[in-house]
C-alpha cells in the first residue's frame, strides 16, 4: 500500500515581532526580501518594530516606514510606534490608530530607544491611547517594573522574548492577579541555551541573550501550562561581516524556522500539534484584534524533513543560529485571500501585494 501524504492547514500565520530592517538599514534586509522570508516561514503577516532607523518615533518617521513598506512587502503586514527618550507622546493620538501597538524598550539592546527611568516609563504608559496595544522589551526585574504600570494604568501588555524562570514566575503571578498581559517566547530561548554560545559566536548573540537549561525548562513548562500566549521569532538580521565585527550587534534571523522548530518539537511530543496553531496564529491574532482573512492559510508537510542551510534561506542576510539542525515539517504553499503567494519554493507574490493590518480610522 502506497502511504498518502497527509498535510496540516494553518489559517493565517502571524508572528508579532520582527525587525525587517529596509530604510537607513536596508543592507541588512529590505521589506521585501524579509516579507519573502515570512511567507517561506509561511506566516501570513508581521508585525514590525521601530529600532530600525530612523526610530519609528515620529510622525515623518512613520510616513516613511508606511511608505516604503507598503511599496515592497509580500505578505500583510503592520508596524509598532516607538517610545523615545525624547519625550515624543504628543505624537500618540495620531500615531496610534496607523500602527500595532507601542514597543517601549526598558533594557538595553539594538537602537537607540531604551527607556531606563521609570518616571518616564510611567509617561509613556499615561499617554498611550488604551485602544492598542502596548509591547515592551524587560528583562529581569524590569518586569516587575512595567507590572507596577500595568497594574496602576489597566493598560494591555505584551511582554516581549521572555526568556528565564525568573521573568515567568512574575507573569504567571500576574495572570493569576488578573492583569492584562500577555507572553512571547523566541524560537532561539526555547531551543537554544548559553551551551550554544561556545560553538554559535557571535551567531548566537541576540538580546536578550541565551540562557541556561534551567530557564529552557522554564519557557518549556510555560508553554506546557498556557503562562506563555505566543512564540515570536524576534527575527533581527545583521550580515555575516557585522557579526564578524567586535562588538557584534546583537539579533538573529527566525522568520523561516520557527514552525519547523515547533512542529519538529510537536512531532517529539514536546507539544501537541493544537499548542503550535495556537502559538503561531490564533493567540497572536487574538492579542491583537486581527481575524484571518478568508481563504488565508499555510500548507504544511509534517513527514518532511530537511536540514537547515544558508543556501535555502530568503533572509537577505543568509545564516540561521539553526544551521545544520535537522527539522520536520516543510512548508508547501501559502494562500492569502486565495492566491497562492509561495508554493513551497518561490514567492509568487508581487511588491507592495502585502496588506496593512492597521490602515488608520477606527480600532
Ligand atoms: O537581539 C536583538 N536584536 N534584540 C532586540 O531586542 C533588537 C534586535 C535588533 O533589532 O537587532
Ligand atoms: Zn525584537
Amino acid at each position: 500500500m502506497t502511504p498518502v501524504a497527509s498535510t496540516i492547514a494553518i489559517p493565517a500565520m502571524l508572528d508579532p515581532h520582527v525587525h525587517l530592517r529596509g530604510l537607513e538599514w536596508a543592507h541588512k534586509g529590505t521589506f521585501a526580501s524579509e516579507t519573502a522570508a515570512a511567507l517561506a516561514g509561511g506566516y501570513w503577516a508581521v508585525l514590525d518594530m521601530p529600532n530600525t532607523p530612523p526610530s519609528t518615533v515620529d510622525l515623518p518617521a512613520l510616513e516613511a516606514k508606511l511608505a516604503a513598506i507598503g511599496r515592497e512587502a509580500v505578505c500583510d503586514w503592520g508596524i509598532y510606534f516607538g517610545a523615545s527618550q525624547a519625550d515624543n507622546t504628543a505624537a500618540y493620538p495620531a500615531a496610534a490608530d496607523r500602527v500595532c501597538g507601542l514597543k517601549i524598550y526598558n533594557n538595553a539592546t539594538t537602537g537607540d530607544l531604551l527607556i531606563e527611568d521609570q518616571a518616564r516609563r510611567a509617561a509613556h504608559y499615561g499617554a498611550w491611547p488604551r485602544r492598542r496595544i502596548v509591547a515592551v522589551h524587560a528583562e529581569g526585574r524590569t518586569v516587575a517594573d512595567i507590572l507596577a504600570l500595568v497594574r496602576a494604568t489597566g493598560q494591555r501588555t505584551h511582554f516581549c522574548h521572555i526568556s528565564t524562570a525568573e521573568e515567568i514566575a512574575l507573569l504567571r503571578a500576574a495572570k493569576a492577579e488578573g492583569l492584562p498581559v500577555t507572553v512571547g517566547v523566541t524560537p532561539h530561548h526555547l531551543f537554544l541555551t548559553e551551551d550554544d554560545v561556545a560553538a554559535l559566536g557571535a551567531l548566537g548573540r541576540m538580546k536578550p541573550e541565551l540562557k541556561t537549561r534551567a530557564d529552557q525548562a522554564a519557557l518549556w513548562d510555560a508553554i506546557g501550562n498556557g503562562v506563555v500566549d505566543v512564540v515570536e521569532s524576534d527575527h533581527a538580521p545583521h550580515t555575516l561581516a557585522e557579526k564578524a565585527a567586535d562588538p557584534a550587534p546583537s539579533g538573529v534571523p527566525g522568520l523561516e524556522t520557527t514552525l519547523p522548530l515547533l512542529l519538529t518539537a510537536a512531532r517529539e511530543g514536546r507539544l501537541s500539534l493544537a499548542r503550535v496553531v495556537e502559538l503561531v496564529a490564533e493567540r497572536p491574532r487574538a492579542i491583537f484584534g486581527l481575524a484571518a482573512p478568508p481563504d488565508t492559510v499555510t500548507v504544511v508537510d509534517p513527514d518532511a524533513s530537511t536540514v537547515i542551510e544558508r543556501g535555502s534561506l530568503h533572509t537577505l542576510c543568509g545564516w540561521s543560529p539553526f544551521e545544520g539542525m535537522r527539522v520536520w515539517g516543510k512548508v508547501r504553499e501559502v494562500r492569502i485571500r486565495g492566491r497562492v503567494v509561495f508554493d513551497g519554493k518561490r514567492v509568487l507574490a508581487a511588491p507592495g501585494s502585502g496588506q496593512n493590518l492597521f490602515p488608520g480610522g477606527a480600532a
